[in-house]
C-alpha cells in the first residue's frame, strides 16, 4: 500500500514509523516532511497548490492520504481530495471549523449539551472591556481563529484581561484570528487530552494523555505547540472516564451525526478535570503533536494500520494498548516559541535508541542541523510514568546542540 502523510513535524514522523512497524512493505510519501521522514520514506517537493498535490497522488497511485497538520485542513485539502474521489483521513472544512472557529465550536457544544466552561463571545474590544467593568476574575481569553497553539491567554485579574484583549483585538498580535474573542471562565484543575479516531459512525477514544503546553518548568511562560507529553494521564480514573463518555463523547457523536459533520479522522478533546467533573475546553480535529509521538509507541502491532484502513472498509476497530507508560520530551531551540536560530549542528542522533522522532531537523552529508523551534522528541517507555520519565531524561543526555532547551519537569 502507498500512503501520503501531510505535515512536517514529529507527529508525521511518528505516524510514518508506526505504519512501517505494522507493515514494513508500505511505501510512504511525506508532504513536505523533514529530515527524519526522509530516512523512512520520500519527501515530496513543495507544490504551489493543493490541486498539484492531487495530481501527484493520482500519478503515484497513493491509496490513502493522512493529514497531520491543521494548516492544510483550513485550506480545504479534504474537500478537494473528496472532489477527486481520493481517500483521505481528516475532517472536511465544516468539521475542521470545530477547531478552526472557536465560536462555531462553542455553539456546537451548547447546542448538544456538551459540558464546557461558561463563556461569552465578543465582536469588538469596547464591548469586551465593558463586560469587565465589575469583573476581576481569572479568565481564559481565546482568539476565535487558530493561532497554532498560541491563541489562548490566561489572565488573573481585570488588568491582565484588559491587556490580553488589547493585544489580541487592537494590536492584532494573532492577525484576523483575533477579530472576535471568547472570554471563558478560568477552571483550575488537571488538564487531560483524549485523542480519538472517528470512523464516521463511532468515536474510538485512545489512552488519555497530558500535554505540557507552556515553555517553562512548572507551567510558566508562553504557550507552545507542546513541550512534552505523558500517557496515560494519571488523573483519569474510571469515574472520570464514565463522566467523559456521558457528558462529552456521546453528545459529541450525536451532534456530529445530526449536523452531518461526519468525517474519517482524528478528533482531539482538550479537557479539564475540576471537582471530579470533566469539562471540554476545546476540540482539535487532528492528532496532537507531541501526543501522537507519545501514544503511538503504546499501540499494539497492526492496530494503527487497521484503524486507518477501517473507515474505507466500513469497519469499526477496537484498539489494544500495551500495558506501559510513555513520556515524551521535546527538545527545542532556545527562544522558541518566539525568536530562535536555526542551522545548529546536532550531535548524538545516530546513537539514540528508539523510540525518538525528528520534529525540525535536516540531514546533510550525515550531519544533522536544526530547522525549527521544536527539534526532537525523545521517548521513554516504562512500567510507570516515573520509569518512562527516567528513561527519557537519560536518553536526552546523548543529544547536544548550541542553545538547546527542554523542560525538566515532564512527568513529575
Ligand atoms: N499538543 C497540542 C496540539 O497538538 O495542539
Amino acid at each position: 500500500m502507498k500512503f501520503l502523510i501531510i505535515g512536517n513535524g514529529g507527529r508525521e514522523h511518528a505516524i510514518g514509523k508506526k505504519l512501517l512497524e505494522d507493515d514494513p512493505f508500505v511505501k510512504i510519501y511525506f508532504y513536505p516532511g523533514n529530515g527524519g521522514t526522509d530516512l523512512i520514506g520520500n519527501n515530496v517537493k513543495k507544490y504551489s497548490s493543493i490541486l498539484e498535490l492531487v495530481v501527484f497522488v493520482k500519478k503515484n497511485k497513493i491509496d490513502i492520504t493522512i493529514v497531520g497538520s491543521e494548516i492544510f485542513l483550513m485550506q480545504k485539502i479534504v474537500d478537494i481530495f473528496h472532489h477527486y474521489k481520493l481517500k483521505i483521513i481528516g475532517p472536511h472544512y465544516l468539521a475542521a471549523k470545530l477547531e478552526g472557529d472557536r465560536i462555531f465550536s462553542k455553539s456546537f457544544m451548547n447546542k448538544y449539551g456538551i459540558r464546557t466552561p461558561k463563556h461569552q463571545i465578543f465582536h469588538n474590544y469596547h464591548e469586551a472591556v465593558k463586560f469587565l467593568e465589575d469583573n476581576n476574575d481569572s479568565f481564559a481569553i481565546k482568539t476565535n481563529g487558530i493561532a497554532y497553539g498560541k491563541g489562548v491567554i490566561l489572565t488573573h485579574n481585570k488588568k491582565e484581561t484588559k491587556e490580553a484583549l488589547k493585544m489580541i483585538m487592537v494590536k492584532k498580535k494573532f492577525g484576523k484570528s483575533g477579530d472576535k474573542v471568547i472570554i471563558e471562565e478560568f477552571l483550575n484543575g488537571k488538564e487531560v487530552s483524549i485523542i480519538s479516531f472517528f470512523d464516521g459512525k463511532n468515536i474510538i477514544p485512545f489512552l488519555s494523555s497530558k500535554d505540557y503546553k507552556k515553555i517553562g518548568d512548572n507551567d510558566i511562560g508562553l504557550n507552545t505547540g507542546g513541550m512534552g507529553c505523558i500517557a496515560p494521564n494519571p488523573h483519569m480514573n474510571h469515574s472520570i472516564w464514565m463522566d467523559f463518555k456521558k457528558n462529552i463523547l456521546i453528545p459529541t457523536l450525536e451532534g456530529l451525526i445530526l449536523e452531518k459533520l461526519n468525517f474519517f479522522g482524528f478528533l482531539y478533546f482538550g479537557l479539564m478535570i475540576t471537582s471530579n467533573k470533566i469539562y471540554l475546553l476545546e476540540y482539535n480535529t487532528r492528532f496532537g503533536d507531541p501526543e501522537a509521538q507519545t501514544l503511538l509507541p503504546l499501540l499494539m502491532k497492526n492496530n494503527f494500520l487497521h484503524m486507518i484502513k477501517s473507515p474505507f472498509q466500513g469497519k469499526t476497530v477496537h484498539l489494544h494498548w500495551k500495558n506501559y507508560c510513555s513520556c515524551c520530551i521535546v527538545i527545542s531551540s532556545k527562544g522558541y516559541p518566539e525568536k530562535y536560530d536555526i542551522g545548529k549542528k546536532i550531535m548524538g542522533i545516530e546513537k539514540l535508541k528508539e523510540p525518538f522522532f525528528i520534529s525540525g531537523a535536516r540531514r546533510e552529508k550525515n550531519t544533522w542541523y536544526t530547522t525549527s523551534g521544536r527539534v526532537l522528541n525523545i521517548l521513554g517507555i516504562g512500567n510507570s510514568i516515573q520509569e518512562a520519565r527516567y528513561l527519557a531524561y537519560q536518553k536526552i543526555k546523548q543529544i547536544q546542540f548550541e542553545n538547546y532547551y527542554f523542560r525538566k519537569d515532564i512527568g513529575l
